[in-house]
């Protein structure tokens, strides 16, 4: 989406709801008067707490779910609590305002797959129900592969099972669904006669395996990356990340090694991403 341009709305909405699912993970629905720009799943949002200076810079959430009712828009956001925003959020209630910019980044590109492999760690489950919302009800086949450390971090699974997803979950300690590393299982659900596209969102070792996974099996990979950020806007070059950046099919990659004749240059997470074609990236 860089070098276009974008349609991007600033501005204050109304925390209508945010409730607490587990014993660190929080659902938070905002209250914007009027319309947003269309969202492409993947996209996400800057959240910024007002009249405050500590913390100083807005965080990036992905947008979990959208909705409008003429003149306005409710916004969902899942979250965990792991730092300074994320803990004072947490603290706020039904009617105090936050600060947003949206929608930002790219977004998961548009896929004619039948058979459509999510990969989510953590609390990367985030970008996919979107992109559920709006593959599942084409004839392509949705499998979600959830990990998380225990049941009790797995979030939203119902929200994924009612758009006909097919959940699987695979967790650290054995507590639900397989026990062990969540990429283990996509090997499982591949069909090799069903052209099949990867997706990938959590911490950055489980998508480095995934996507050495996907490169075995000759399968398309798109990673959403939870880099950092300071501005969300391609401002402050604070979430830059090295790609192989030649336009040729000859610079994706084949090792994960960089090589000195290969074309290794910087994006910005927040502009080119989060979401990068994984053979793209230097790992
Ligand atoms: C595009 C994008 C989408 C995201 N979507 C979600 C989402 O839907 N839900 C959600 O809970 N989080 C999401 N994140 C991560 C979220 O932005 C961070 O958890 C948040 O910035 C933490 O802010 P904090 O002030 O609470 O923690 P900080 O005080 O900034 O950090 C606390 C600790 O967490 C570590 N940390 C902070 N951010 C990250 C990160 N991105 N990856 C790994 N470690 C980190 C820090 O190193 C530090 O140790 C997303 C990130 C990106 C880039
Ligand atoms: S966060 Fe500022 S350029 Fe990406």
């Amino acid at each position: 989406m860089s070098g276009t341009q974008r349609q991007i709305r600033h501005g204050s909405g109304i925390i209508e709801n945010n409730v607490q699912l587990t014993e660190q993970t929080f659902r938070l629905t905002l209250t914007i008067e009027g319309t947003l720009p269309t969202i492409n799943a993947g996209q996400f949002v800057m959240l910024r707490l007002p009249n405050r200076t500590d913390p100083l810079l807005g965080r990036p959430f992905a947008i979990y779910r959208v909705s409008e009712n003429g003149w306005e828009t409710v916004l969902e956001v899942i979250y965990l609590t792991v730092g300074k925003m994320t803990e004072r959020l947490a603290e706020c209630r039904s009617g105090d305002p936050l600060d947003f910019w949206t929608p930002l980044g790219n977004g998961f590109s548009p896929t004619k797959a039948k058979h459509l492999i999510m990969v989510a760690g953590g609390i990367g489950q985030t970008p996919f129900l979107m992109f559920a919302e709006k593959y599942c009800h084409t004839d392509s086949r949705c499998t979600l592969l959830y990990g998380t450390r225990n049941i009790d971090r797995a979030v939203g699974v119902e929200d994924f099972r009612n758009l006909g997803v097919d959940v699987h979950l695979a967790t650290d300690d054995g507590s639900a669904g397989y026990h062990g590393s969540v990429t283990d299982l996509i090997s499982k659900v591949y069909q090799p006669e069903e052209s099949t596209q990867i997706l990938c969102c959590g911490p950055r070792p489980m998508l480095h395996s995934a996507f050495r996974i996907a490169r075995q099996l000759h399968l398309p990979c798109e990673v959403s990356l939870e880099t950092s950020m300071s501005c969300g806007l391609g401002i402050c070059f604070g979430c830059v990340v090295q790609c192989r950046c030649g336009k040729d099919d000859e610079n994706v990659s084949k090792t994960d090694n960089k090589t000195d004749h290969e074309n290794i240059d910087y994006r910005r997470t927040c502009l080119d991403g989060p979401v990068f074609d994984a053979y793209r990236l230097c790992w």
